[in-house]
């Protein structure tokens, strides 16, 4: 993606739209702020994301076990954690059209759009009050500027278990999925053959009640998070050389594994203000997106808090015993947290690519939702579609991989160019090999194999597609 493209990111919203990756949420009813729905392309392409941090971080490291704990936790694991007291932004309202909005975000969208930089990370209501009543920033929907006091609001979505709404049955849907593998921690040591140092990863819904905009899938209500608590003893490990591992593996499955480019990554450490107070060091990999450098993946050393927290509010000893010493302690974390679908919004903005009328996605091929697209070159002709079909079915035992068999190819490899689908197969007249005197002999039984990126293509032998297009994928 060139980052300083006019409107790339009203392009993205108007491709996922019309190819299927992500609709807005609940749209016949007229829409619910800050909610999506990931269609055909984008719950393959989402899928695709997931099982590709999995792999790299779970099922490819023996030092990592997977956990999938409950979106509805007890109510205590929310005040242990410090969540129900706070879980808070600090918000305005317009009190002339009533439009609600982070004032954290109103200072500094209002900054930025002045041309200077201003972060009121950590910074208390009367502060915030004051320095919009200073800068005399307006409502950005109404112009107005009449705002009332700065006031904390939880994110925390609130419910109620069984059919009675009172105090006693209230719980929350979870606003992070790190609370649970603190939860389940002694669980697991009891379960399993785990020694430190070793990492807990989960991935799962997490719920926040944004109000403020969200900038397409980059902050929603609901959201996929994929985090790992990474337990360790810190009088054995250090935890600066620890820290430092982990911010390699994460820009490491950043470049690697998503395609995206050094140059649009950076690395952001926390200030005393805005780090968390049980933090020790938070550092933030944000990535260029059209609205500028933003949060993509956080990592975080909690030092023994939430053991700690957990243990006093349960009353369970969660410390862990070293088999070679019988010492007890509580072992600390290191924490990467990050949302898939911010993940997603990247990895669709990098790969979108526009060449004169051409405008594809150049998706790393193991992400693209569908391998290969297969074609018979006429839809009219018996013989074409039978054989076109049965390269289908064959090829959808090994990958997924979509059809196509209307209108011209022209228009079919342009669909699939906006899907980012790495490879079109079409089966033509050579392929039956009809001794008709027009197709080329040499040809029968093979099909053309077109690059999404280069736009060339080649012929191979069907019975050879199956390993052609792994290689290419999954090199
Ligand atoms: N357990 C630590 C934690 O939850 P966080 O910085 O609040 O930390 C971690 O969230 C990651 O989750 C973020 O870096 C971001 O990728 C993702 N995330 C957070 N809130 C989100 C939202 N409302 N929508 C989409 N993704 C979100």
């Amino acid at each position: 993606m060139d980052i300083n493209q006019d409107n790339v990111m009203e392009k993205i919203v108007a491709l996922s739209k019309r190819r299927g990756f992500v609709f807005p949420g609940s749209e016949i009813y007229g829409g619910l702020a800050n909610s999506y729905e990931y269609g055909p392309a984008g719950a393959e392409l989402k899928r695709n994301i997931q099982e590709e941090w999995w792999r790299v971080f779970i099922r490819e490291r023996s030092d990592m076990v997977g956990l999938d704990s409950s979106i509805i936790l007890h109510p205590k694991v929310w005040e242990a954690s410090g969540h129900v007291s706070g879980f808070s932004d600090a918000m305005v309202e317009c009190k002339k059209c009533h439009t609600r909005t982070r004032a954290d975000h109103l200072i500094e969208n209002d900054m930025e759009a002045k041309g200077e930089s201003m972060s009121v990370e950590g910074k208390k209501e009367a502060e915030l009050d004051a320095i919009i009543a200073e800068h005399k920033i307006a409502c950005p929907v109404c112009g107005a500027f009449n705002w009332t006091p700065v006031r904390k609001f939880n994110l925390l979505f609130e419910t109620h278990v069984g059919i009675v709404p009172e105090a006693q049955s209230k719980v929350y849907l979870r606003g992070e999925t790190a609370q649970g593998i603190f939860v389940a921690f002694k669980n697991i040591i009891d379960s399993t053959r785990v020694r430190l140092p070793f990492g807990v990863g989960q991935m799962g819904k997490s719920f926040r009640n944004e109000i403020t905009k969200g900038n397409f899938i980059f902050r929603t209500l609901e959201f996929e998070q994929a985090e790992i608590e990474y337990f360790f003893d810190p009088e054995a490990t250090d935890w600066k050389e620890l820290f430092e591992g982990w911010k390699a593996a994460m820009h490491g499955f950043a470049t690697r594994n998503l395609g995206i480019e050094a140059s649009h990554l950076r690395w952001r450490e926390h200030g005393d203000e805005e780090r968390s107070f049980y933090s020790k060091r938070t550092e933030d990999l944000e990535y260029l997106f059209p609205f500028g450098f933003k949060e993509l993946w956080g990592l975080a050393y909690r030092t023994d808090y939430d053991l700690n927290q957990h243990a006093k509010f349960s009353g369970v000893d969660l410390s862990y015993t070293a088999p070679a010493t019988g010492r007890k302690f509580m072992p600390h974390v290191i924490e990467p947290a990050v949302g898939i679908n911010r993940l997603m919004a990247m990895v669709m903005l990098e790969a979108y690519r526009e060449e004169g009328d051409r405008t594809y996605l150049k998706l790393p091929p193991r992400l693209a939702p569908y391998k290969a697209a297969i074609f018979p070159l006429l839809a009219n002709k018996p013989q074409l579609l039978e054989l076109a079909l049965k390269v289908h079915d064959d090829l959808q035992k090994h990958f997924p991989v979509a059809w196509d068999d209307r209108g011209n190819i022209g228009k079919r490899y342009y669909a699939q160019d906006e899907i980012g689908t790495p490879f079109c197969i079409t089966v033509d007249f050579d392929t039956l090999g009809e001794a008709d005197g027009k197709s080329n002999p040499d040809h029968k039984g093979t099909v053309t194999v077109r690059d999404r990126d280069t736009g060339t293509q080649e012929r191979i032998a069907i019975e050879n597609l199956a390993s052609f297009l792994h290689g290419k994928i999954y090199r």
